[in-house]
């Protein structure tokens, strides 16, 4: 198979770790057969001093050309008193790419259990949950939405609205998702409250029929806050909307406990997807061959999952960086006291040696 990628590793750390990251990429696309074709672009930082914008139209244009897109971090202290911050390009580019979709596994490797800080019999086999968030719609984009005076006081407003459109696709998405797992959906709303959270349960379990195979199951978001710290795998699959997922995907993000080790992935119907790990571009470390390039390599094996469907080739990145862990190899964010840490370089090297093994 042919994979035309761009990357964009944007500042900080985002080059360091797009190496790592873009090595493994070589390895498996070498041991697989497929033919790697990539072109870096820049973002961010790096590109408001190259060309005065974040996003250069260039960029854009290449992305969308793309079958996928890779993406390290962007921005730093450097670029924070600018008018157009770095940021600017990585919201500018989800909108361009027409992402509604962000899937963030909230995975612990049960050989990391020790860091994390949940009661050690619930973690002992690891965690391994994903949270599908819808990323466009929902009360963050909502009309009306605004501030004015209502009977002499000052009053602000939001509005949460879904059609079944959009919760039709992000419920397909989820459900094509779990059916690449352990087929088990949960759907968090606030039906007992929210209009539209009862319009989301009615389109969610119309989309079910589709998919009979996968167990689908209801939860109000406040209980699923509660479950997901007092039982995370008796979640497979979470699919929610954007405001909730906001909330739910930062929260089972941190019951893993190393922001150096997750990915994330971005999508859109059938078109192109964006994968990046869920940290920023770590200035305090940045050059000094420190940071965790785990995360990043477990964004192509998403890449590799959900672009380009190639499960086998996403499940020998995923056991390869097990069974490095396994071996007890650590770069200083997953690293227990006592333990002298490894580079990025070298945990790099580590996986791309697995799996030429
Ligand atoms: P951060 O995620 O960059 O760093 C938080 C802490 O985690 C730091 O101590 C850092 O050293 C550590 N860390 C992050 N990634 C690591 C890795 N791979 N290995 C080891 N340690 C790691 O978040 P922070 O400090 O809030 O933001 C720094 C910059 O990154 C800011 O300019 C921010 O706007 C930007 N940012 C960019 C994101 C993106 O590009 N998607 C996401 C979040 C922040
Ligand atoms: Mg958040």
């Amino acid at each position: 198979m042919k994979l035309n990628i761009v990357l964009l590793p944007g500042d900080g750390i985002g080059p360091e770790i797009t190496k790592q990251a873009v090595a493994v990429l070589e390895t498996v696309a070498q041991k697989f057969g497929h033919e790697l074709h990539c072109t870096e672009h820049l973002i961010g930082g790096c590109a408001i001093d190259a060309t005065g914008h974040p996003l250069p139209q260039d960029t854009v244009d290449a992305c969308k050309a793309a079958d996928a897109v890779f993406l390290g971090a962007v921005g730093g202290p450097k670029w924070d008193n600018l008018e157009v911050r770095p940021e600017v390009g990585l919201l500018g580019i989800r909108k361009a790419l027409g992402l509604f979709a962000n899937l963030r596994p909230a995975k612990l490797f049960p050989e990391l259990a020790g860091a994390c800080f949940l009661r050690p019999d619930i973690v002992q086999d690891g965690i391994d949950v994903m949270v599908v968030r819808e990323l466009t719609g929902g009360i963050y984009f909502g009309e009306p939405q605004g501030q004015e005076v209502r009977d002499g006081l000052r009053t602000g407003y939001n509005t949460m609205v879904y059609n079944e459109d959009e919760v039709r696709r992000i419920a397909r998405l989820a459900f094509e998702t779990a059916m690449k797992r352990d087929k088990r959906l949960c759907s968090v709303d606030k039906a007992n409250v929210l209009e539209v959270s009862r319009l989301w349960r009615t389109v969610v379990e119309e989309v079910a029929t589709e998919y009979p195979e996968v167990e689908l199951s209801h939860l109000y978001v406040d209980n699923a806050a509660m479950q997901l710290v007092r039982d995370p795998n008796q979640f497979d699959v979470i699919v929610t909307g954007n405001l909730f997922g906001d909330i739910l995907s930062d929260e089972a993000a941190v019951i893993t406990g190393s922001i150096g080790m997750l990915p994330s992935a971005s999508l859109s119907s059938g078109g192109v997807g964006l994968y990046e790990p869920i940290h920023g571009s770590a200035p305090d470390i940045a050059g000094q061959d420190k940071a965790n390039p785990l995360a990043s390599i477990l964004s192509m094996a998403m890449m590799l999952r959900y672009s380009f469907n190639l499960e086998d080739e996403a499940q020998v990145i995923e056991d390869a960086v097990q069974r490095v862990l396994r071996a007890g190899h650590r770069t200083g964010d997953i690293a227990a006291a006592g333990d002298s840490p490894l580079g990025g370089s070298k945990m790099g090297q580590l996986v791309v040696d697995e799996l030429s093994n």
